[in-house]
Protein backbone atom coordinates (compact mmCIF):
# COMPACT_ATOMS: atom_id res chain seq x y z
CA UNK A 1 0.00 0.00 0.00
CA UNK A 2 1.28 3.27 -0.73
CA UNK A 3 1.58 5.18 2.56
CA UNK A 4 3.12 8.35 0.82
CA UNK A 5 -0.67 10.36 0.92
CA UNK A 6 -1.54 9.57 4.66
CA UNK A 7 -1.71 12.96 5.52
CA UNK A 8 -1.48 11.02 9.65
CA UNK A 9 1.91 9.86 8.40
CA UNK A 10 3.36 13.77 7.25
CA UNK A 11 5.87 15.11 9.28
CA UNK A 12 3.26 18.33 9.38
CA UNK A 13 1.32 16.65 11.90
CA UNK A 14 4.17 17.98 14.27
CA UNK A 15 2.61 21.08 13.66
CA UNK A 16 -0.28 19.95 15.76
CA UNK A 17 0.43 21.17 19.51
CA UNK A 18 -0.44 17.89 21.21
CA UNK A 19 1.48 15.57 18.60
CA UNK A 20 4.68 18.28 19.83
CA UNK A 21 4.24 17.95 23.03
CA UNK A 22 4.73 14.23 22.75
CA UNK A 23 5.95 13.57 19.53
CA UNK A 24 7.00 9.67 20.06
CA UNK A 25 3.67 8.04 19.56
CA UNK A 26 3.53 9.85 16.36
CA UNK A 27 7.43 8.56 15.60
CA UNK A 28 6.80 5.20 16.81
CA UNK A 29 4.23 4.87 14.10
CA UNK A 30 5.96 6.20 11.31
CA UNK A 31 9.17 3.74 12.76
CA UNK A 32 6.80 0.58 12.31
CA UNK A 33 4.15 1.76 9.47
CA UNK A 34 6.65 3.22 7.09
CA UNK A 35 10.71 3.34 8.44
CA UNK A 36 11.52 5.33 5.10
CA UNK A 37 8.58 7.27 4.03
CA UNK A 38 7.84 9.68 0.97
CA UNK A 39 6.52 12.64 2.78
CA UNK A 40 4.00 14.09 -0.55
CA UNK A 41 3.00 17.16 1.42
CA UNK A 42 6.44 17.87 2.84
CA UNK A 43 8.35 16.59 -0.62
CA UNK A 44 10.95 14.62 1.53
CA UNK A 45 12.16 11.44 2.46
CA UNK A 46 11.58 10.58 6.58
CA UNK A 47 13.74 8.29 7.99
CA UNK A 48 13.17 7.13 11.78
CA UNK A 49 14.93 3.37 12.10
CA UNK A 50 18.26 3.95 13.97
CA UNK A 51 20.25 2.19 11.20
CA UNK A 52 19.35 4.15 8.37
CA UNK A 53 19.42 7.59 10.40
CA UNK A 54 23.10 6.71 11.05
CA UNK A 55 23.21 5.42 7.23
CA UNK A 56 22.41 8.78 6.16
CA UNK A 57 24.17 10.88 8.43
CA UNK A 58 27.09 8.83 7.66
CA UNK A 59 26.51 8.70 3.49
CA UNK A 60 24.41 11.47 2.10
CA UNK A 61 25.14 15.06 1.70
CA UNK A 62 25.03 18.09 4.39
CA UNK A 63 25.22 20.73 1.15
CA UNK A 64 21.93 21.62 1.42
CA UNK A 65 21.34 25.45 1.22
CA UNK A 66 19.64 26.69 -1.65
CA UNK A 67 21.65 29.31 -3.77
CA UNK A 68 20.31 33.24 -4.24
CA UNK A 69 19.08 32.10 -7.62
CA UNK A 70 17.22 28.94 -6.01
CA UNK A 71 15.86 31.31 -3.53
CA UNK A 72 14.48 33.75 -6.10
CA UNK A 73 12.99 30.35 -7.84
CA UNK A 74 11.32 29.94 -4.58
CA UNK A 75 9.76 33.23 -4.03
CA UNK A 76 11.74 33.66 -1.28
CA UNK A 77 14.32 36.48 -2.20
CA UNK A 78 14.30 37.88 1.16
CA UNK A 79 16.48 34.22 2.58
CA UNK A 80 19.38 34.99 0.42
CA UNK A 81 21.67 36.90 2.66
CA UNK A 82 21.17 34.40 5.42
CA UNK A 83 21.95 31.48 3.34
CA UNK A 84 24.70 33.22 1.90
CA UNK A 85 26.10 33.27 5.71
CA UNK A 86 24.67 29.29 6.37
CA UNK A 87 26.54 28.55 2.98
CA UNK A 88 29.95 28.99 4.63
CA UNK A 89 28.89 27.18 7.97
CA UNK A 90 30.39 23.98 8.27
CA UNK A 91 26.77 22.56 9.06
CA UNK A 92 26.35 22.66 5.71
CA UNK A 93 29.52 21.41 3.90
CA UNK A 94 30.45 18.22 2.31
CA UNK A 95 33.83 17.20 2.29
CA UNK A 96 36.57 18.20 1.35
CA UNK A 97 35.80 21.78 2.16
CA UNK A 98 33.72 20.70 5.37
CA UNK A 99 36.63 19.04 6.32
CA UNK A 100 39.76 21.35 5.92
CA UNK A 101 37.02 23.51 7.62
CA UNK A 102 36.18 21.91 10.55
CA UNK A 103 40.09 21.09 11.04
CA UNK A 104 40.44 24.45 11.28
CA UNK A 105 38.13 25.02 13.69
CA UNK A 106 39.00 22.21 15.84
CA UNK A 107 42.39 23.68 16.49
CA UNK A 108 40.99 26.34 17.96
CA UNK A 109 38.68 24.64 19.99
CA UNK A 110 40.42 21.68 21.88
CA UNK A 111 39.16 19.23 24.42
CA UNK A 112 41.77 21.35 26.61
CA UNK A 113 40.00 24.03 26.34
CA UNK A 114 36.92 23.18 27.48
CA UNK A 115 38.02 21.36 30.26
CA UNK A 116 39.67 24.42 31.80
CA UNK A 117 35.94 26.04 31.74
CA UNK A 118 34.77 23.71 34.20
CA UNK A 119 35.36 26.10 37.26
CA UNK A 120 34.11 28.61 35.47
CA UNK A 121 30.88 26.75 34.63
CA UNK A 122 30.61 25.87 38.10
CA UNK A 123 30.43 29.19 38.65
CA UNK A 124 27.86 30.81 35.88
CA UNK A 125 25.49 27.73 37.57
CA UNK A 126 25.95 28.89 41.02
CA UNK A 127 25.81 32.62 40.71
CA UNK A 128 21.96 31.71 39.04
CA UNK A 129 21.06 29.71 41.59
CA UNK A 130 21.91 32.28 44.30
CA UNK A 131 19.77 34.76 42.72
CA UNK A 132 16.23 32.45 42.83
CA UNK A 133 17.24 29.94 45.71
CA UNK A 134 15.80 32.10 48.78
CA UNK A 135 12.22 32.91 46.19
CA UNK A 136 11.35 29.07 46.52
CA UNK A 137 9.91 29.52 42.78
CA UNK A 138 11.45 29.86 39.59
CA UNK A 139 10.96 29.13 35.86
CA UNK A 140 13.74 27.02 34.86
CA UNK A 141 13.73 28.18 31.40
CA UNK A 142 14.15 31.96 31.96
CA UNK A 143 16.36 31.85 35.34
CA UNK A 144 18.73 29.03 34.32
CA UNK A 145 18.44 27.13 31.21
CA UNK A 146 18.85 30.11 29.02
CA UNK A 147 20.96 31.93 30.76
CA UNK A 148 23.37 29.71 31.37
CA UNK A 149 24.31 28.56 28.08
CA UNK A 150 24.57 32.29 26.80
CA UNK A 151 27.11 33.12 29.71
CA UNK A 152 29.19 29.89 29.08
CA UNK A 153 29.13 30.86 25.69
CA UNK A 154 30.34 34.54 25.70
CA UNK A 155 33.45 33.49 27.74
CA UNK A 156 33.94 30.86 25.38
CA UNK A 157 33.74 33.23 22.84
CA UNK A 158 35.65 35.84 24.17
CA UNK A 159 32.65 38.75 24.62
CA UNK A 160 31.80 40.37 27.49
CA UNK A 161 29.45 37.75 29.64
CA UNK A 162 27.38 40.44 30.22
CA UNK A 163 26.20 40.72 26.76
CA UNK A 164 24.60 37.57 27.07
CA UNK A 165 20.95 38.69 26.68
CA UNK A 166 21.81 40.08 23.44
CA UNK A 167 23.63 36.41 22.38
CA UNK A 168 20.54 34.81 23.15
CA UNK A 169 18.19 36.82 21.82
CA UNK A 170 20.26 36.54 18.61
CA UNK A 171 20.60 33.09 18.32
CA UNK A 172 16.86 32.62 19.31
CA UNK A 173 16.14 34.71 15.81
CA UNK A 174 18.24 32.55 13.70
CA UNK A 175 17.15 29.35 15.44
CA UNK A 176 13.58 29.89 13.58
CA UNK A 177 15.56 28.93 10.35
CA UNK A 178 17.30 25.88 11.82
CA UNK A 179 15.14 22.66 12.08
CA UNK A 180 12.15 24.34 11.81
CA UNK A 181 10.61 23.56 8.61
CA UNK A 182 7.75 25.99 8.80
CA UNK A 183 8.49 29.35 6.56
CA UNK A 184 7.31 32.32 8.58
CA UNK A 185 7.60 35.14 5.48
CA UNK A 186 6.83 37.20 8.97
CA UNK A 187 9.60 36.43 10.68
CA UNK A 188 12.54 36.55 7.64
CA UNK A 189 12.70 40.41 8.30
CA UNK A 190 13.47 39.80 11.93
CA UNK A 191 16.08 36.91 11.39
CA UNK A 192 17.87 38.91 8.55
CA UNK A 193 18.45 41.81 11.07
CA UNK A 194 19.57 39.71 13.33
CA UNK A 195 22.16 38.48 11.38
CA UNK A 196 23.08 41.74 10.31
CA UNK A 197 23.22 42.75 13.62
CA UNK A 198 25.41 40.07 14.72
CA UNK A 199 27.64 40.04 11.70
CA UNK A 200 28.35 43.42 12.80
CA UNK A 201 29.03 42.81 16.50
CA UNK A 202 31.57 39.66 15.66
CA UNK A 203 33.25 41.80 12.90
CA UNK A 204 33.86 44.69 15.37
CA UNK A 205 35.42 42.36 18.68
CA UNK A 206 37.60 40.59 15.37
CA UNK A 207 38.77 43.87 14.14
CA UNK A 208 39.44 44.98 18.40
CA UNK A 209 41.19 41.60 18.69
CA UNK A 210 43.97 42.78 15.60
CA UNK A 211 45.53 44.98 17.96
CA UNK A 212 44.30 43.52 21.73
CA UNK A 213 44.43 39.29 21.02
CA UNK A 214 42.03 37.94 23.91
CA UNK A 215 41.83 34.27 24.81
CA UNK A 216 38.36 32.66 23.29
CA UNK A 217 37.32 30.64 20.10
CA UNK A 218 37.09 34.04 18.01
CA UNK A 219 40.70 34.55 18.84
CA UNK A 220 41.64 31.11 18.20
CA UNK A 221 39.96 31.01 15.51
CA UNK A 222 41.60 34.36 14.00
CA UNK A 223 45.03 32.71 14.76
CA UNK A 224 44.42 29.12 13.76
CA UNK A 225 46.22 27.67 10.79
CA UNK A 226 46.55 24.25 9.01
CA UNK A 227 48.85 23.60 6.15
CA UNK A 228 49.09 27.92 5.63
CA UNK A 229 45.53 27.77 4.67
CA UNK A 230 43.68 30.47 7.67
CA UNK A 231 40.19 31.34 7.72
CA UNK A 232 38.95 34.79 6.21
CA UNK A 233 36.58 37.54 8.14
CA UNK A 234 33.74 36.23 7.05
CA UNK A 235 34.33 32.30 7.43
CA UNK A 236 35.21 32.93 10.94
CA UNK A 237 31.62 34.88 11.43
CA UNK A 238 29.67 32.26 9.72
CA UNK A 239 31.21 29.49 12.11
CA UNK A 240 30.98 31.56 15.52
CA UNK A 241 27.26 32.33 14.49
CA UNK A 242 26.72 28.51 13.94
CA UNK A 243 28.85 27.79 17.23
CA UNK A 244 26.48 30.17 19.41
CA UNK A 245 23.27 29.13 17.82
CA UNK A 246 24.20 25.48 18.19
CA UNK A 247 25.56 25.78 21.71
CA UNK A 248 22.60 27.68 23.81
CA UNK A 249 19.36 26.35 21.82
CA UNK A 250 20.33 22.78 22.58
CA UNK A 251 21.36 23.04 25.90
CA UNK A 252 19.19 25.07 26.95
CA UNK A 253 16.47 22.35 25.71
CA UNK A 254 18.55 19.75 27.24
CA UNK A 255 18.21 21.11 30.19
CA UNK A 256 14.63 22.11 30.23
CA UNK A 257 13.26 18.38 28.31
CA UNK A 258 15.83 16.77 30.81
CA UNK A 259 14.45 18.03 33.78
CA UNK A 260 10.77 17.61 32.74
CA UNK A 261 11.23 14.17 32.21
CA UNK A 262 13.01 14.07 35.60
CA UNK A 263 10.49 15.77 37.20
CA UNK A 264 7.30 13.16 35.49
CA UNK A 265 9.89 10.73 37.11
CA UNK A 266 10.11 11.24 40.31
CA UNK A 267 11.76 7.84 41.20
CA UNK A 268 14.51 8.74 38.81
CA UNK A 269 14.83 12.11 39.88
CA UNK A 270 15.69 10.98 43.34
CA UNK A 271 17.77 8.44 41.74
CA UNK A 272 19.93 11.07 40.57
CA UNK A 273 20.08 13.39 43.61
CA UNK A 274 21.09 10.85 45.76
CA UNK A 275 23.67 9.32 43.41
CA UNK A 276 25.72 12.16 41.82
CA UNK A 277 28.08 9.91 40.31
CA UNK A 278 25.74 8.37 37.62
CA UNK A 279 25.36 11.72 36.23
CA UNK A 280 27.45 11.00 33.22
CA UNK A 281 24.97 8.19 31.89
CA UNK A 282 22.27 9.82 33.46
CA UNK A 283 23.01 12.88 30.66
CA UNK A 284 23.30 10.20 27.94
CA UNK A 285 20.00 8.41 28.79
CA UNK A 286 17.93 12.19 28.79
CA UNK A 287 19.70 13.24 25.79
CA UNK A 288 18.70 9.93 24.44
CA UNK A 289 15.07 9.95 25.26
CA UNK A 290 14.64 13.81 24.84
CA UNK A 291 16.46 14.58 22.24
CA UNK A 292 17.06 18.40 22.16
CA UNK A 293 17.86 18.84 18.31
CA UNK A 294 15.24 15.47 17.12
CA UNK A 295 15.75 16.35 13.42
CA UNK A 296 17.95 17.22 10.91
CA UNK A 297 18.19 16.89 6.88
CA UNK A 298 20.26 15.84 4.00
CA UNK A 299 20.34 15.31 0.26
CA UNK A 300 21.03 11.59 -1.21
CA UNK A 301 23.98 12.17 -3.53
CA UNK A 302 23.19 8.82 -5.52
CA UNK A 303 20.58 7.07 -6.52
CA UNK A 304 20.17 5.01 -2.97
CA UNK A 305 18.11 1.46 -1.91
CA UNK A 306 17.14 2.04 1.49
CA UNK A 307 14.09 0.10 3.18
CA UNK A 308 13.20 -1.27 0.03
CA UNK A 309 12.61 2.33 -1.36
CA UNK A 310 15.20 4.28 -4.00
CA UNK A 311 15.66 7.46 -2.89
CA UNK A 312 16.60 9.48 -5.92
CA UNK A 313 19.89 11.12 -6.02
CA UNK A 314 19.11 15.01 -4.99
CA UNK A 315 15.81 14.30 -3.48
CA UNK A 316 15.59 15.92 0.63
CA UNK A 317 16.10 13.07 3.22
CA UNK A 318 14.97 13.99 7.08
CA UNK A 319 16.44 11.80 9.11
CA UNK A 320 15.01 12.00 12.94
CA UNK A 321 17.63 10.75 15.70
CA UNK A 322 14.80 11.51 18.27
CA UNK A 323 12.96 8.52 16.29
CA UNK A 324 16.28 6.46 15.95
CA UNK A 325 16.88 7.69 19.64
CA UNK A 326 13.94 5.58 20.31
CA UNK A 327 14.13 2.17 18.08
CA UNK A 328 13.82 -0.85 20.08
CA UNK A 329 15.60 -2.85 17.36
CA UNK A 330 18.57 -0.42 19.01
CA UNK A 331 18.23 0.48 22.36
CA UNK A 332 16.16 -2.29 24.68
CA UNK A 333 13.10 -0.86 26.48
CA UNK A 334 13.42 2.16 23.98
CA UNK A 335 10.31 4.44 25.69
CA UNK A 336 11.99 3.11 29.33
CA UNK A 337 14.03 5.90 30.85
CA UNK A 338 17.11 4.29 32.73
CA UNK A 339 19.81 6.70 34.12
CA UNK A 340 22.57 3.85 33.97
CA UNK A 341 21.91 2.31 30.66
CA UNK A 342 24.96 0.81 29.05
CA UNK A 343 25.72 0.46 25.69
CA UNK A 344 24.01 3.91 24.69
CA UNK A 345 25.44 5.37 21.42
CA UNK A 346 22.57 7.49 20.79
CA UNK A 347 22.30 9.93 18.11
CA UNK A 348 21.36 13.32 19.87
CA UNK A 349 24.85 14.57 18.83
CA UNK A 350 24.72 13.24 15.25
CA UNK A 351 27.12 11.07 14.05
CA UNK A 352 29.72 10.99 11.30
CA UNK A 353 31.68 14.09 10.17
CA UNK A 354 28.91 16.65 10.97
CA UNK A 355 29.22 14.74 14.73
CA UNK A 356 28.52 17.84 17.02
CA UNK A 357 31.32 19.84 17.23
CA UNK A 358 30.58 21.18 20.89
CA UNK A 359 29.76 17.81 22.17
CA UNK A 360 32.41 17.79 25.08
CA UNK A 361 31.25 21.38 26.19
CA UNK A 362 27.13 20.58 26.03
CA UNK A 363 28.11 17.42 28.16
CA UNK A 364 30.52 19.44 30.70
CA UNK A 365 27.96 22.51 30.75
CA UNK A 366 24.66 19.44 31.37
CA UNK A 367 26.33 17.33 34.31
CA UNK A 368 27.07 20.83 35.76
CA UNK A 369 23.76 21.76 35.62
CA UNK A 370 22.19 19.10 36.74
CA UNK A 371 24.03 18.64 40.07
CA UNK A 372 23.69 21.73 40.56
CA UNK A 373 19.96 22.01 40.32
CA UNK A 374 19.19 18.48 42.26
CA UNK A 375 22.16 19.46 44.82
CA UNK A 376 21.05 22.94 45.76
CA UNK A 377 17.35 22.56 45.43
CA UNK A 378 15.56 20.62 47.78
CA UNK A 379 11.63 19.44 47.10
CA UNK A 380 11.63 20.08 43.14
CA UNK A 381 7.90 19.88 42.25
CA UNK A 382 6.38 21.47 38.79
CA UNK A 383 4.21 24.25 39.72
CA UNK A 384 2.18 23.96 36.34
CA UNK A 385 1.04 21.23 34.33
CA UNK A 386 0.16 22.87 31.78
CA UNK A 387 3.23 23.19 29.40
CA UNK A 388 3.90 25.49 26.47
CA UNK A 389 6.11 24.58 24.00
CA UNK A 390 8.14 26.64 21.68
CA UNK A 391 6.73 26.10 17.63
CA UNK A 392 10.00 24.57 15.98
CA UNK A 393 9.69 20.97 15.91
CA UNK A 394 13.71 20.26 15.41
CA UNK A 395 14.96 22.24 18.30
CA UNK A 396 12.06 21.29 20.51
CA UNK A 397 11.79 22.52 23.69
CA UNK A 398 9.92 24.33 26.62
CA UNK A 399 9.25 28.19 26.72
CA UNK A 400 8.64 27.35 30.25
CA UNK A 401 9.18 24.93 33.46
CA UNK A 402 8.05 26.69 36.32
CA UNK A 403 9.15 24.48 39.78
CA UNK A 404 8.65 24.66 43.28
CA UNK A 405 10.92 23.66 45.73
CA UNK A 406 11.59 24.02 49.51
CA UNK A 407 14.47 25.13 50.61
CA UNK A 408 18.46 25.95 50.14
CA UNK A 409 20.48 23.20 50.58
CA UNK A 410 24.36 25.24 51.30
CA UNK A 411 26.77 24.07 48.44
C1 LIG B 1 22.86 19.37 24.21
C2 LIG B 1 23.56 20.12 23.43
C3 LIG B 1 23.77 19.88 21.96
C4 LIG B 1 23.13 19.04 21.08
C5 LIG B 1 22.00 18.07 21.37
C6 LIG B 1 23.73 19.24 19.78
C7 LIG B 1 23.35 18.56 18.62
C8 LIG B 1 24.02 18.64 17.43
C9 LIG B 1 23.73 17.83 16.27
C10 LIG B 1 22.61 16.79 16.18
C11 LIG B 1 24.59 18.17 15.29
C12 LIG B 1 24.69 17.55 13.90
C13 LIG B 1 23.67 18.14 12.96
C14 LIG B 1 23.72 17.51 11.60
O1 LIG B 1 24.43 16.52 11.38
O2 LIG B 1 23.00 18.02 10.72
C15 LIG B 1 25.44 19.22 15.83
C16 LIG B 1 26.42 19.86 15.12
C17 LIG B 1 27.09 20.96 15.60
N1 LIG B 1 27.06 21.46 16.88
FE1 LIG B 1 25.97 20.76 18.42
N2 LIG B 1 24.69 20.20 19.89
C18 LIG B 1 24.77 20.60 21.20
C19 LIG B 1 25.63 21.54 21.73
C20 LIG B 1 26.56 22.25 21.02
C21 LIG B 1 27.48 23.19 21.58
C22 LIG B 1 27.62 23.51 23.07
C23 LIG B 1 28.17 23.74 20.53
C24 LIG B 1 29.26 24.76 20.51
C25 LIG B 1 29.77 25.38 21.53
C26 LIG B 1 27.69 23.09 19.30
C27 LIG B 1 28.13 23.36 18.04
C28 LIG B 1 27.86 22.58 16.94
C29 LIG B 1 28.44 22.82 15.62
C30 LIG B 1 29.36 23.96 15.23
C31 LIG B 1 27.95 21.81 14.78
C32 LIG B 1 28.27 21.59 13.30
C33 LIG B 1 29.34 20.52 13.16
C34 LIG B 1 29.66 20.18 11.74
O3 LIG B 1 28.84 20.44 10.86
O4 LIG B 1 30.76 19.66 11.49
N3 LIG B 1 26.72 22.20 19.65
N4 LIG B 1 25.08 19.48 17.14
Amino acid sequence: MDLSADPSLSLFQLLDPSVHADPYPFYKRLRETSPVHWDMFMHTWVVTRYDDVLSVLQNFSADRTPNAKQMEALGLPGLSPIAAVMARQMLFLDAPDHTQLRKICSIAFTSRSVSVMEEQIQAVADELIDAVANKRQMDVIADFAEPFPAIVTAHLLGVPPQDHRQLKAWSADFAELLGNFQHNPERTSRVRSALEEMSSYFRAAIREQRDQPKPGLIGSLMRANVDGMHLDEDQIIANIIVTMVGGQETTTNLIGNGLLTLLKNPDTLAEMRDNPGIVKTAVEELLRFESPSQHTARIAPADTLMGGKVIKKGAAVMAIMAAANRDPERFPDADELNLTREDNRHLAFGWAAHFCFGAPLARLEARIAFTTLLGRLSGLVLLDEKLQWRTNSGLRGLRALPVGFDCKVVA
